[in-house]
């Protein structure tokens, strides 16, 4: 089934997860040819790239070869930082979606530098960060969230709330529930709630 990720058209819905270390413009070339609907590259540091750190460009090397469309994810805990890292990545790539992570947990990512699934922590700072990435490009935004950052802080839908305000009709948002939190009947009602405030695609991973 095709689905729309702004103006972009996804053929189906098996997509290519991001993946550290694994989604990597090769891989991502292979699943293209095995017809994948789109994919979301591996984490890349916003601050890096803003500082033209040449192994973190080195990792998307080829990705603007790809035919099918693909999204960049990048992590930060800085809006401005992020908003800059956005534009320079869709101008030098010709990418046509940019994600954010707010999902990851590692602790280089969420707790050293704030950013990733600890921004789940901070909903406010969360949705600073989506205003400034959609202002500063024109091709869809995707954020990737957790239900929450533990199990005792679901807090989804309030992030989404945030997400929604700030990131203005044209932003879609995917949702990766953490396998630590699964608890089957909290979760099929955060999902509820989410499918109803919905006025973007929600994808929903690690069910
Ligand atoms: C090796 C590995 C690396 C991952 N790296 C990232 C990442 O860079 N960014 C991200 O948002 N999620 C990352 N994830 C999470 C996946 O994108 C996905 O949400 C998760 O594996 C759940 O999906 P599944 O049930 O299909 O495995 C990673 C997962 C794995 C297994």
């Amino acid at each position: 089934m095709s689905f729309k990720i702004g103006d972009i058209v996804i053929k189906h819905n098996i997509v290519v997860a991001p993946m550290a270390g694994v989604t990597t413009p090769e891989y991502m070339k292979i699943c293209e040819a095995m017809d994948a609907g789109y994919a979301v590259s591996e984490l890349i540091s916003a601050e890096a790239v803003v500082r033209n750190n040449e192994k973190t460009l080195n990792m998307l090397k080829g990705i603007e070869k790809l035919k099918m469309p693909v999204a960049i994810q990048i992590f930060g805990a800085n809006p401005t930082t992020m908003a800059k890292a956005a534009r320079k990545l869709v101008d030098l790539y010709h990418i046509k979606m940019i994600d954010i992570n707010m999902g990851c947990p590692v602790p280089k990512v969420a707790l050293k530098n704030g950013a990733g699934s600890a921004l789940l922590r901070d909903p406010e700072k969360a949705g600073e960060i989506v205003r400034s990435v959609v202002q500063a490009v024109t091709v869809p935004v995707t954020v990737k969230i957790r239900s929450g950052w533990d199990n005792e802080h679901i807090n989804a839908v309030l992030i989404a709330k945030y997400v929604k305000k700030r990131g203005r009709k044209r932003l879609p948002f995917t949702l990766e529930l953490a396998l630590k939190v699964i608890v089957v009947k909290p979760i099929g009602k955060l999902l509820k709630k989410l499918l109803k405030m919905c006025i973007f695609p929600l994808l929903v991973m690690a069910m």
